[in-house]
C-alpha cells in the first residue's frame, strides 16, 4: 500500500501554549487535524470558563488565515474548582472536559489536586451533568518509582474515585504501561484512554541511547519494551476505548537540552506520520483511521468529521529544528527518515 486516505482526525490531547509559542505550533496541529483536545496547563492554568473562552480566541486569532481548526477547550481541576463552574463549562458550547493533573506530576502542575477527595463536590457535579474527567495517571509519592507511579496510579487513585462515580466518563490520558492497557480494556463503565505516538515507537532506551537524550524525556516516562508492546496491541485492536492523543508538548530546545531537562515532545508537525509508522510495523495500517478519526469523537459524544486526509509513502527527513517564536524547538526523532508522508485533505 503506497497511499492511505483516512476520515479526517482529531487529537485528543495537545499542548499549545500560549504567545509567541502558540502561534509557532499551533498550525502544525491544524494542518493534519481537525479539531483538539487543548490541554489547560498554562503557566497560568486555564481554570474558569471565561479564562478558557479568552484562551480559545487567542488560539483562534493564532491560526493560519483559512484554517477551521477547532479548539476544544478544557479546565484546570484545582481544589478550589467550585461545582457552579462545572455547570458552567457543561452549559458552554465549548469546554469540553476537566483535566485532573496530580499536583507535583508534570508540566505546571503545581496548582494541580493534591488528594481528590477534597474535589468530590465538583467530581459530583461533573458526573451529574455529564461533563469528561481526563486524569494524568501518576501518582507523586516520592517513595514510588517513576517507572511504578501509573501503576500506582490505577491501584490508588482510579479505582475509588471511579468506584465512586461509576458514571462519571473519564479519559486515562497517554497511558504507558500493560497495566493501564489492561485496566482500560477490562474496566467497568464509561472509560477510555488516549495513546502517544513516542510510546508507540520507542522504549525506555531511547533516552539512554549514546547518550542522555532529552528529547525523548516526557511524562509519564517511556518504559520498558513490554509495556510499548502492550500499547501498540491496544492501539491497533480495534477496540474504541483506545484512541489518538499526541501529547505533543513543545518546549524550546535551550530549556529541553537543559540540566534540568523540561518533559514533553514535540510531535504536531509530524504526527500522523508517527502513528502510520507505528502501525504499518504492526501490520494493521486499516485500523489507524478507527484509531485517529472514529473513537474520539464517538466517545466524547461529538459529530465525526466529514473531509478525508492523505498520506503517501515518501520518505522524507525530520527537520534538526524548526522555528519557536525567538527560538528554536527540536522535534521527536529530528533528523530521522519516515516513510510516510501526510500530503493533505484527499482530493
Ligand atoms: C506536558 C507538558 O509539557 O505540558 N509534558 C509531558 O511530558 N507530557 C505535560 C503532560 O502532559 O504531562
Ligand atoms: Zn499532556
Amino acid at each position: 500500500m503506497n497511499e492511505l486516505s483516512i476520515l479526517q482526525p482529531d487529537d485528543w490531547h495537545l499542548h499549545l501554549r500560549d504567545g509567541s509559542a502558540l502561534g509557532a505550533v499551533v498550525g502544525a496541529s491544524g494542518a493534519q487535524f481537525a479539531r483538539a483536545i487543548v490541554m489547560p496547563n498554562l503557566k497560568a492554568p486555564v481554570v474558569t470558563v471565561a479564562q478558557a473562552l479568552a484562551y480559545r480566541e487567542r488560539i483562534l486569532a493564532a491560526l493560519p488565515a483559512g484554517s477551521r481548526f477547532e479548539p476544544l477547550m478544557t479546565l484546570y481541576l484545582t481544589e478550589t474548582t467550585v461545582p457552579a463552574e462545572v455547570r458552567a463549562a457543561r452549559a458552554s458550547a465549548f469546554v469540553h472536559a476537566v483535566k485532573l493533573y496530580p499536583a507535583g506530576a508534570t508540566t505546571h502542575s503545581e496548582a494541580g489536586v493534591g488528594d481528590w477527595r477534597r474535589v468530590r463536590a465538583t467530581l459530583a457535579a461533573m458526573q451529574e451533568v455529564d461533563l469528561p474527567l481526563l486524569v494524568h495517571g501518576e501518582v507523586t509519592e516520592r517513595d514510588v518509582d517513576v517507572f511504578d507511579r501509573e501503576e500506582a496510579f490505577i491501584e490508588r487513585v482510579l479505582v475509588p474515585l471511579r468506584g465512586e462515580f461509576p458514571e462519571l466518563r473519564v479519559v486515562f490520558e497517554h497511558v504507558t504501561t500493560r497495566q493501564a492497557v489492561d485496566y482500560v480494556r477490562e474496566a467497568p463503565g464509561r472509560i477510555a484512554a488516549t495513546i502517544t505516538p513516542q510510546h508507540l515507537l520507542y522504549n525506555r532506551n531511547a533516552i539512554f541511547s549514546g547518550g542522555l537524550r532529552p528529547h525523548w524525556y516526557c511524562l509519564p516516562v517511556l518504559k520498558r519494551e513490554e509495556h510499548r508492546l502492550a500499547l501498540v496491541a491496544a492501539a491497533t485492536s480495534g477496540n474504541p476505548r483506545f484512541f489518538l492523543g499526541t501529547d505533543s508538548a513543545p518546549h524550546a530546545a535551550r530549556l529541553k537540552e537543559h540540566a534540568a531537562a523540561c518533559a514533553g515532545c514535540y510531535t504536531a508537525p509530524h504526527a500522523l506520520e508517527l502513528y502510520a509508522c507505528a502501525f504499518e510495523t504492526a501490520g494493521a495500517l486499516a485500523r489507524l483511521e478507527g484509531f485517529a478519526s472514529l473513537y474520539g469523537p464517538d466517545f466524547y459524544g461529538l459529530a465525526r468529521n466529514r473531509g478525508r486526509v492523505l498520506l503517501r509513502r515518501a520518505p522524507w527527513q525530520i527537520p534538526a529544528t524548526l522555528p519557536f517564536g525567538a527560538e528554536g524547538i527540536v522535534p521527536l526523532a529530528a533528523g530521522e527518515t519516515l516513510d510516510w508522508k501526510f500530503v493533505g485533505p484527499t482530493p
